[in-house]
């Protein structure tokens, strides 16, 4: 009896979270590294299918890094990565866009609609929805590494009114067709701040962000600090732009952004409809 009631309170509790949240945009980027584990993968369909159920609009990124590497493997081609980002020669954005845009994307759609939710899957291709131009950044030449131009929303906006859940692969194209792989952190923070997203929820392999001792959580970190985090190296490799994402989004308006562990069972659910804060969260 005692364990039912419990069970009731822990609802109650969401309600304020359930007001708060409802019908509003949720933009989650799910990394790469954090959907290796089948499992896990389950329990985080089965998250976003809650908040879906409840009232929320999630908006779902997807990144692929570690299976991206696996099939570079596979067929005998270096990976390197400058920053952080990929270095994309013309065969490495084949098996981006293949691994991203066919197999990805498509296995997150197959497990939300074995949760019986209408989920659709697209890269920024479909619906000019990433439009894309050629990224230098410090004049490095990446290859077909992209930024974003410009972000329409139209597509996204149509899936969420019809109660679809969008599955982006962060993929966009310029305007003549030509592909750009786009670190998806990046492409998330877009779509979150041309959304007007309520929250942006990172998902990683990692507690948050770690200090140089690389044990330690940082739990709350000012936009202000990011920069200097990224000088002194306390940060590097991938959450070098899931950072400066961040920054861009607090500063673009979005309320909150958190990067949490995506390993920890359930952690978005905690992060979204209880008062427990896990992981880092940018202010
Ligand atoms: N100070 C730090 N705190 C936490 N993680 C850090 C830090 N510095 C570097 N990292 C690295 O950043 C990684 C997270 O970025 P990464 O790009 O690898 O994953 P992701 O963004 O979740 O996946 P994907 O790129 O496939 O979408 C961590 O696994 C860690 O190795
Ligand atoms: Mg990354």
């Amino acid at each position: 009896m005692e364990d039912y009631q419990n069970k009731a309170k822990v609802l109650i509790e969401a309600l304020p979270y359930i007001k708060k949240f409802n019908d509003k945009i949720v933009v989650v980027k799910y990394g790469g590294s954090a959907m290796t584990d089948k499992a896990i993968q389950k329990s985080v369909i089965k998250d976003i299918a809650l908040m879906r159920l409840v009232g929320i609009n999630p908006v779902i990124v997807h990144g692929g890094g570690k299976d991206i590497n696996d099939m570079l493997d596979k067929v005998g081609k270096d990976h390197k990565f400058i920053n952080g980002l990929r270095f994309t020669d013309f065969e490495t954005m084949e098996i981006v866009q293949m691994v991203l845009a066919g197999k990805i994307n498509k296995d997150l759609v197959g497990m939300f609609s074995f949760e019986g939710m209408k989920a659709i899957g697209i890269t920024g291709q479909d619906g000019n929805t990433l439009i894309a131009s050629k990224h230098m950044p410090h004049g490095d030449d990446l290859g077909y590494v992209g930024k974003i131009e410009n972000v329409n929303v139209e597509l996204i906006l149509k899936m969420v009114e019809d109660k679809y859940i969008p599955i982006i692969a962060p993929i966009g194209a310029d305007e003549n067709g030509k592909t750009y792989n786009i670190n998806a952190d990046t492409a998330s923070c877009a779509i979150a701040n041309a959304l007007k997203a309520e929250k942006l929820i990172f998902m990683s392999d990692i507690k948050g962000v770690l200090k140089k001792d690389k044990k330690t959580l940082i739990q709350r970190i000012r936009t202000d600090e990011i920069d200097s985090l990224i000088e002194d190296k306390t940060v590097d490799g991938g959450m070098i732009p899931k950072l400066q994402a961040a920054k861009e989004s607090v500063l673009s308006g979005v309320n909150s952004v958190h990067i949490i562990d995506g390993r920890v069972n359930h952690s978005l659910l905690l992060e979204t409809f209880t008062d427990y804060g896990i992981g880092t969260m940018i202010v």
